[in-house]
């Protein structure tokens, strides 16, 4: 590995959880800082029965933190302040008792808790017996997690000899390999590290009765590619979707949603979780049925009217909020393009609208490709027609150095 700082300014969480594997981390204390890093390390009460926190300390710097409940400790870094400092957790060993805490959801130590509250990316490096790793409950655990937060990352474990004598998988990964992985995972180009994105996409349904809806033809396709490509540059992203039929992205948090009030509501309630940036991709109907039938509405007349009322406008209310995060909406027009999306950039108080013309059939609404223009106060550019996946690319592109100048 470079002998460089690669992993300056990176504030790394090492979590020291109970297992023989614990006395690797020194090792691992050593090389991230030898790389730059600023480790700040927290044992549990298992981990001290196997190395000191003294060791730690000696190696990192910084006085180990063990305790949810130490007044001094607290009185410095609060263990929230401290789930935020780190640009990542790394759990390392993580025992098959830790997975089935942060898995659980519980909070009844300083590891549990900051591990709840963090903001940053979070890395598990398992070490156990092989037969805790097979163990179907830790299996399950490890599944679960990642089903209920597919950005968690578990490095290992490796396979071969056990400190038990046994063989087979539970190795903790060697730390050399631990900080080198670090460095991979922070040298990726990722300016959106840290950051918090939410997006919308897909159709919003308007409930006429249990078994009709109004809703379009969105695929929800441009907001899952943005979702990825926003994903892929670092950002922690919440993707409040309609009902589509693709995959959510690897490492995307999603929000299933149906109406646009339910869109309305997860979209608020994410950013109340923080946001950065907001993205809305999503065709939300613009009316819905004044009133939905509880029961399926049965023929009868030769005609029939449904009275519609306006739907709130996510967008508009989100950008016109105290502090807004850095708004970009999208314009689906079928003439005159730039125009009505200059407009919308101006009455929506936008930062950027990406327009496109929804009258062509190769391009847009359910089509795997776009072409669009992008419309800031200073600018208008149009780009060329590409594959929604690649248009992604470049529009986050845009986004970036347009939330960065505006900061
Ligand atoms: O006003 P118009 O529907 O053309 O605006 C489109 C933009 O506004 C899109 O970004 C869309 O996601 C967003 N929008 C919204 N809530 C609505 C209607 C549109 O967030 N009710």
């Amino acid at each position: 590995m470079a002998s460089g700082a690669e992993l300056a300014g990176k504030r790394i969480v090492l979590v020291v959880t109970g297992g023989i594997a614990a006395y690797k981390s020194a090792e691992l204390t050593r090389l991230l800082i030898k790389q730059g890093a600023e480790v700040q390390v927290v044992m549990t009460e298992g981990a001290k029965a196997f190395i000191t926190p003294m060791t730690f300390q000696a190696l990192s710097g910084k006085p180990v933190r063990d305790s949810l409940l130490d007044p001094a400790a607290e009185m410095g870094m609060g263990h929230i302040e401290l789930a935020r400092w780190g640009d990542v957790i790394l759990v390392a060993p993580a025992t098959a008792d830790a997975i089935a805490k942060v898995t659980a959801g519980l909070a009844d130590d300083l590891f549990s808790t900051i591990v709840l509250a963090r903001r940053c990316p979070l890395i598990i490096a398992p070490a156990m017996n092989q037969a805790m790793w097979a163990n179907p409950v830790t299996q399950a655990n490890v599944t679960r997690l990642q089903q209920l937060d597919p950005s968690i990352l578990v490095w290992g474990p490796d396979e071969g000899d056990q400190a038990c004598g046994d063989v087979g998988p539970g190795r903790m990964v060697e730390p050399l390999v631990l900080c080198e992985s670090l460095v991979a995972h922070f040298c990726v180009d990722k300016p959106l590290s840290g950051k918090r994105v939410v997006v919308t996409a897909g159709p919003t349904r308007e409930r006429i009765d249990p078994v009709r809806y109004i809703s379009n033809d969105s695929s929800g396709k441009m907001g899952y590619s943005l979702a990825k490509a926003f994903s892929d540059v670092g950002a922690e992203v919440v993707l409040v979707s309609g009902p589509v039929a693709i995959p959510v992205p690897q490492g995307v948090k999603v929000s299933q949603v149906e109406s646009a009030e339910e869109m309305r509501l997860s979209s608020l309630q994410a950013l109340e979780e923080g946001c950065d940036i907001f993205v809305a991709t999503a065709a939300v109907a613009d009316y819905r049925p004044a009133t939905a039938a509880d029961q399926k509405v049965k023929k009868s007349a030769d005609s029939m009217t449904i009275e519609l009322v306006r739907n709130p406008d996510i967008l508009s209310e989100i950008a016109g909020l105290k502090n807004p995060p850095y708004c970009v909406g999208f314009a689906a027009e079928t003439q005159d393009v730039v125009a009505y999306a200059q407009q919308k950039l101006a009455r929506k108080k936008l930062k950027m609208v990406i327009a496109n013309d929804v009258s062509r059939s190769d391009i847009g609404f359910n089509s795997d490709h776009n072409a669009v223009t992008l419309i800031t106060n200073e600018n208008v550019e149009t780009l060329p027609r590409l594959s929604k996946p690649a248009l992604a690319d470049v529009l986050v592109k845009h986004i970036i150095a347009g939330y960065q100048k505006a900061l």
